[in-house]
């Protein structure tokens, strides 16, 4: 379970104090998924951060099975805004990467990863670099990458924003099928209404400068078969956007 309580952040900038997050709430049990939908500059990437202890400089708690957040001994895998890729290292070595941090350099099994790439549609591009592919396999990656750390916590910030629409569904699709297969709990940002409604069990609205919860919505659409197409989910999608233009306007 991850809990945030009064959550509030301040940065300094150029002598100036800005608060950034105000008293933000938010509980997700384990191995739901949460996704934080606000407009920019409104603080979400500044809580994924404080969520994968980042930044440790703010008021309130965050905790993940009670204990206060601290990356040395939970695994919590993030996925910054672009994938986080090292450009000089392989495919194959850019997925090893967080486990032989977390596993104090031991390799992850040969077959799990292969089946890990497999799933992902990585076959093949193992010795590829992160510029000789596209937004989508880069995003594979970025996934398998997480995926293979067997993380307490995924967090993923706009992970699908740079994609191209038809790319962006398939993604959505691939996370939601690995997601079900391990059930990690996993908070992502976007600012994308039907990314929110499709991958988020939990979808929150972060509005206003700085930033606080507006709403919290259980979604009862998540995980239904051809959700996509069926006319409550744009219902869903049609009321949500007003509810932020409402926020947002205010
Ligand atoms: N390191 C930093 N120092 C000072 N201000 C920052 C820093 N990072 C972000 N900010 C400011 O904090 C606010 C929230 O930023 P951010 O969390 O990135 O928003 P979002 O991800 O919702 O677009 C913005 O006004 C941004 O300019
Ligand atoms: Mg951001």
């Amino acid at each position: 379970m991850i809990e945030i309580k009064d959550l509030s952040v301040n940065y300094v900038a150029q002598g100036e104090r800005q608060s950034v997050l105000e008293e933000v709430n938010l509980e997700l049990a384990a191995g739901e998924t949460c996704a934080i939908i606000g407009p920019s500059g409104c603080g979400k990437s500044t809580m994924l951060k404080v969520v994968a202890g980042i930044i440790t400089e703010f008021r309130g708690e965050v905790l993940i099975d009670g204990q206060p957040v601290c990356p040395k001994q939970q695994k919590i895998g993030f996925i910054p805004q672009n994938y986080g890729l090292l450009p000089w290292k392989n495919v194959y070595d850019n997925i090893q990467l967080g486990a032989k941090l977390k596993n104090k350099n031991q390799n992850t099994d040969k077959e799990k990863l292969a089946a890990f790439l497999k799933q992902l549609g990585l076959s093949g591009l193992e010795r590829r670099y992160p510029g000789e592919l596209s937004g989508g396999q880069q995003q594979r990656v970025a996934l398998a990458r997480s995926f293979v750390l067997k993380p307490d916590l995924l967090l993923m910030d706009e992970p699908f924003s740079a994609l191209d629409a038809i790319t962006r569904e398939e993604m959505q699709q691939v996370f939601l099928s690995i997601w079900r297969k391990y059930s990690v709990s996993t908070i992502l940002v976007t600012h994308y209404v039907e990314e929110a409604v499709y991958l988020g069990q939990k979808i929150v609205v972060l509005s206003g400068t700085p930033g606080k919860v507006s709403k919290v919505i259980d979604n009862p659409h998540f995980g239904v078969e051809n959700i996509r197409s069926r006319p409550e989910f744009f219902e869903l999608c049609r009321e949500l956007r007003k509810m932020i233009k409402e926020d947002w306007s205010r």
